[in-house]
């Protein structure tokens, strides 16, 4: 009589996917919208990353997007110091301490990459991510907490 041996496939893709957690690939469009309204970051990650992929055409001077990421409370004041800023700083004041992390501004077509350690953030507290350019950040924000 034959016996059949089953492999355990699946225990083979356990890595990989725990791997992927520490991490996320964020959309912005041409409509002036994120594809995503919330992150969350798991406490277990050392560092997360964020991939802003601006996925339409237009370009950075009409419809730039970046990924910035704050206290939730932080937001305001730094979208108003981001217009400040202007055109030629990308609008956004990099200096600003207020900022935590953030991407370069984006055109239609491009894409980077942000990492950052999850130590600088605290569990139980409302952390903001926008985009700076002037008006995007009243469609293209969302909220970022640590499990
Ligand atoms: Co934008």
């Amino acid at each position: 009589m034959r016996k059949w041996i089953v492999l355990p496939l699946l225990s083979l893709a356990a890595g990989p996917l725990w791997a992927a957690e520490c991490g996320v690939v964020v959309e912005g469009s041409d409509a002036m919208q994120f594809n995503t309204k919330a992150i969350e970051v798991p406490a277990t990650c050392k560092n997360f990353s964020v991939t802003l992929k601006h996925v339409g055409k237009l370009p950075k001077a009409s419809m730039g997007h970046n990924w910035v990421l704050s206290l939730a409370t932080d937001e305001a004041g730094i979208t108003a110091a981001a217009i400040k800023a202007g055109a030629a700083a990308d609008y956004l004041d990099a200096a600003d301490p207020r900022i935590i992390a953030h991407t370069k501004l984006l055109g239609g077509g491009e894409s980077d990459t942000v990492k950052f350690a999850v130590s600088k953030l605290k569990a139980g507290t409302d952390y903001a991510f926008f985009c700076s350019f002037p008006g995007h950040a009243a469609l293209m924000k969302g909220t970022l907490t640590v499990k």
